[in-house]
C-alpha cells in the first residue's frame, strides 16, 4: 500500500497523529500550501479590476480555476460553475436564489432522511416561509416524489453511512414522475472519493466544499446548469456582480459574477485549484483502490469486535458501494458515550475521530440513536496503521467501562 502521508506537512510535527477525520475537513498537501502562499507573498491583488500585472495574473489564474472546476466535474462550461464559500452556501444560494423565485405555495418539495443538515435546514425553512409541503424520503428515495414534486435534495455520498446514492437512477426515474424537477445534489463528500460527471448524472446543482477535498477552507463550488441558472436570483448584492446601477435600479452582470458579490476568496480559489490537480495527479483510480483496500481492513477489525454496532449495516451490503466512512455506537449498555469513546481515542491514542450526530440528526433519530455515534473517516493519507490504533484505542475503552 502505497504511504502518502509525506506530501502533507501537518505529519512531521504530528507523527503519531491518526486522523480519522477527513469527512468533517481532509488535510492539506504541501502542494496547495506553497500555492495559496505564493499568491499571498507574490501577487495577492484583488481581481477583475486591476490593470497592472499582478492583478491580471490573480484573475487569470482564478478563472483558469473555474474551467479546471468545471473539468474535473463534467460540466460543460466554466460558466456553469460558480464560486461560493462551500457546500453550505452552496445549497442556500440554491434555496434562497432558485427555490424563492420558482416554487409556490403547495409545491411538493422531497429531502432524504439521510442529508447532512446543510441539505436540509434550508429547505425546511424555504418550506415554511413559501408554504411549500416539505417530504421527507426513506433511505430509497422515490417513493415520495410524484408529479407534483418541484425539487429533490440528495445526497451523492452520506456523511454518517458512507453509502454513494446511485444518483443518475434516482435522477432518470424522478425525471420519468415529472421531467422538470430540479435535483440539487449535495456532493460534499463525493468528490473527493469518487469520480463524478455532473453532465452525465443529469442533476440540475451539484455543491461541493474545497476544505473536504484537500484544498482550503472558505471555498465551495456551485454547479448549475445554464437554464437553472438563469431561473436563479442572485441573493448577495454589491460589487462585481452588477452591470449598471443608478439612483433607483441596478442591473445584473451574466453569470457567473451575478453569483459571486464582492471580493471573492481568492487565494483559497487558486489553492482548490491545486487540490484538483493533486486528486488528478495521483488519479481517481488509485484513491479508491487506496480506498477500499482499507474499508475492507476496517470492516474485518471491526467486525470481530462484538460490542460495537455499525449505522445503518444492514442496508449497505457492498462496500464497493461506499466510502470510508464508518459511524458505529455500542450496544452495550455498560459503556459510555459515543463522546467518552471519541475523547478517550484522541486523548490516549492521538486517534481523531467524531462524535455525535454528524450534522444528520434526522438520520440518527431514524435510528434511535440519541447520544450520537462515532464516526471514523478515511483519506489518501491514511495507513493501515490509522485502523490499527483505533482498533486498539476501542478495545482500551471498553476495558475501563467493564473493569
Ligand atoms: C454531506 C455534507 N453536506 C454538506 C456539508 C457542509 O459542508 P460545509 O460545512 O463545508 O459547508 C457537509 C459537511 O460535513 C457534508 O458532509
Amino acid at each position: 500500500m502505497k504511504n502518502y502521508k509525506n506530501l502533507f506537512p501537518i505529519f512531521k510535527n504530528n507523527p503519531d497523529l491518526h486522523y480519522l477525520d477527513s469527512t468533517a475537513t481532509s488535510l492539506k498537501p504541501q502542494v496547495v500550501l506553497d500555492k495559496m502562499m505564493d499568491y499571498y507573498i507574490n501577487y495577492s491583488a484583488n481581481i477583475h479590476r486591476g490593470l497592472y500585472p499582478i492583478s491580471e495574473r490573480a484573475t487569470e489564474e482564478y478563472e483558469k480555476v473555474r474551467e479546471k472546476t468545471a473539468k474535473f466535474i463534467g460540466a460543460k462550461k466554466s460558466g456553469e460553475i460558480i464560486f461560493t464559500s462551500g457546500a453550505t452556501d452552496s445549497i442556500n444560494l440554491v434555496a434562497n436564489g432558485w427555490g424563492e423565485n420558482n416554487l409556490k405555495e403547495g409545491d411538493e418539495i422531497v429531502v432524504s432522511i439521510a442529508e447532512h443538515h446543510s441539505n436540509f435546514v434550508p429547505w425546511q425553512e424555504l418550506a415554511k416561509k413559501r408554504k411549500l409541503v416539505f417530504q421527507i424520503s426513506d433511505l430509497s428515495f422515490s417513493e415520495k416524489i410524484t408529479k407534483n414534486t418541484k425539487l429533490l435534495a440528495i445526497n451523492h455520498v452520506s456523511n454518517v453511512l458512507g453509502t454513494i446514492n446511485d444518483i443518475k437512477s434516482i435522477i432518470k426515474k424522478a425525471r420519468t414522475i415529472n421531467p422538470d424537477i430540479c435535483v440539487v445534489v449535495d456532493g460534499a463528500q463525493a468528490v473527493a472519493h469518487i469520480s463524478v460527471n455532473v453532465t452525465d448524472l443529469d442533476c440540475d446543482f451539484y455543491c461541493f466544499s474545497g476544505h473536504k477535498m484537500y484544498g482550503p477552507t472558505g471555498v465551495g463550488v456551485l454547479y448549475g446548469k445554464v437554464d437553472r441558472l438563469v431561473q436563479m436570483n442572485p441573493v448577495r448584492f454589491g460589487g462585481g456582480m452588477i452591470k449598471t446601477v443608478d439612483l433607483h435600479n441596478s442591473t445584473w452582470a451574466d453569470t457567473p459574477e451575478k453569483f459571486e458579490a464582492g471580493t471573492p476568496p481568492i487565494g483559497e480559489v487558486i489553492g482548490l485549484g491545486v487540490a484538483i490537480d493533486f486528486i488528478n495527479e495521483i488519479g481517481m483510480e488509485n484513491i479508491m483502490v487506496h480506498e477500499k483496500e482499507l474499508i475492507e481492513y476496517l470492516f474485518g477489525k471491526l467486525k470481530g469486535i462484538k460490542w460495537i454496532n455499525i449505522l445503518g449495516l444492514q442496508n449497505l451490503v457492498k462496500l464497493s458501494e461506499r466510502i470510508g466512512v464508518v459511524s458505529m455506537y455500542s450496544n452495550d449498555k455498560r459503556v459510555g458515550t459515543s463522546h467518552d469513546m471519541a475523547d478517550i481515542l484522541g486523548r490516549k491514542f492521538n486517534v481523531a475521530v467524531r462524535a455525535g450526530h454528524h450534522c444528520a440528526m434526522p438520520l440518527h433519530t431514524k435510528f434511535g440513536i440519541k447520544t450520537g455515534t462515532v464516526r471514523a473517516s478515511l483519506g489518501i493519507y491514511n495507513d493501515k496503521n490509522d485502523i490499527d490504533e483505533l482498533i486498539k484505542g476501542l478495545k482500551h475503552f471498553y476495558k475501563i467501562f467493564n473493569s
